[in-house]
């Protein structure tokens, strides 16, 4: 069987970082004849330099005849005063809204080896296991008018729009309630219901979703604000965690560094599931953003792309088994003290980008006797 990858690694240490991923599937094609057929293309500023525009027509095709997409990074300072169409991120934006990605599942993982590479104390995070399901095409992101209007009178305006629909919110907060069944069953919608007629509806939906289909998963909310003051006070209270785009972003965010660092987030970009097939436009990418500033040095984590791919084999390919290898490897590789500058501490050993890439192959050899 062969099994469709199209390569995105973009910019900044997005190429870094999927070089490492490389190693793992030519060792599972040689090893374990996985059958990964892989393709490349540019996206970002890589592919505004190339050819004008953030990712081309003949990629975005590429992309979504793929069975999955892994990508790298987008963006830095090179690409500062490029138009606004043609941005880095416009890239990214184009593969998520053209191939309706929607759910968007950030897991934060505390390995208990980083439990002290946090910035907060380790028995806060230490065992950590949460997952933020973020809706991923709509809201503020997406919605129109999105413009910068001159009010002729010396002032502009600028305008973005926060628009929710029923069924968008029905379909995120499905995947919320699914996932929460395969872990501890809890899921904890954030949004601003206080302030925002679309938070008054997300909250409104999610109930009633939850009611229809879901009433066995226990359901709490909270408003979007203090979820982020609950992320850093105690953040094992939580389970899976639904909320909206933009909110979404923050949070994540928030949730990486709980994990020890922003290099250590991956996540997986879903579409909804053909009703013939089954399969489902997906692609893989780590929470963590191009780096300009140690771009190029190789000392960048590439651990959030590995387990990027460690959701590819999850997710795409049901490789479950390949998945929760890799996923030991990374966690194996930690425990032996290798790290990465960004999860660098005491008594560790400072390895380089390569260097961790090889360590987890090797590691996932081993692991498969
Ligand atoms: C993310 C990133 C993107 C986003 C950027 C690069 C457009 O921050 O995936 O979290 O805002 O969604
Ligand atoms: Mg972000």
């Amino acid at each position: 069987m062969t099994r469709k990858l199209f390569l995105l690694p973009g910019d900044g240490i997005g190429p870094e970082a999927m070089n490492e991923v490389r190693k793992l599937i030519a060792f599972m094609n040689d090893k374990q004849n996985a059958g990964f057929e892989t393709d490349e293309g540019l996206v970002g500023g890589s592919a505004y330099d190339a050819h004008g525009e953030s990712i081309s027509d003949a990629d975005m095709d590429k992309a979504m005849a793929a069975d999955a997409v892994l990508f790298g990074a987008v963006g830095g300072p090179k690409w500062d005063d490029v138009p606004y169409e043609a941005r880095p991120e416009a890239g990214l934006l184009r593969l998520r809204k053209d191939m309706e990605l929607f759910a968007n599942l950030r897991p934060a993982i505390c390995y208990p080896a980083l439990a002290n590479s946090s910035s907060l104390k380790p028995e806060v995070v230490e065992g950590l296991d949460i997952l933020i399901v973020r809706e991923l095409t709509g809201g503020v992101y997406f919605g129109e008018p999105k413009e910068i209007i001159d009010l002729g009178n010396g002032q502009k305006r600028g305008i973005d729009t926060q628009v929710y629909d029923t069924y968008e919110i029905e379909r995120i907060s499905g995947v919320a309630f699914e996932m929460a069944r395969t872990r501890q069953n809890k899921v904890c919608s954030m949004e601003k219901r206080n302030v925002m007629k679309s938070g008054v509806l997300w909250n409104e939906v999610v109930t009633a979703t939850h009611g229809a289909n879901y009433s066995d998963v226990e359901l709490s909310h909270m408003l979007a604000d203090a979820g982020g003051m609950q992320l850093v006070r105690w953040p094992k209270q939580f389970d899976v965690i639904v909320c909206d785009n933009l909110f979404g972003d923050m949070l994540s965010d928030i949730a990486a560094m709980l994990t020890g660092s922003l290099g250590m987030l991956p996540s997986a970009s879903l579409g909804a599931p053909d009703p013939k097939t089954g399969s489902r436009k997906a692609l893989y990418e780590p929470v963590h953003g191009s780096a300009p500033d140690i771009a190029g040095q190789g000392i960048a984590n590439p651990i959030a792309m590995i387990s990027s791919f460690a959701m590819c084999l999850r997710y795409s390919f049901n490789m479950v088994d390949e998945a929760n290898m890799v996923e030991k490897a990374i966690a194996n590789v930690l425990e032996t003290g290798k790290r990465t500058g960004d999860i660098m501490s005491d008594g560790c050993t400072q390895i380089s980008t390569s260097e961790m890439g090889d360590a987890i192959s090797e590691e996932y050899a081993s692991l498969l006797g």
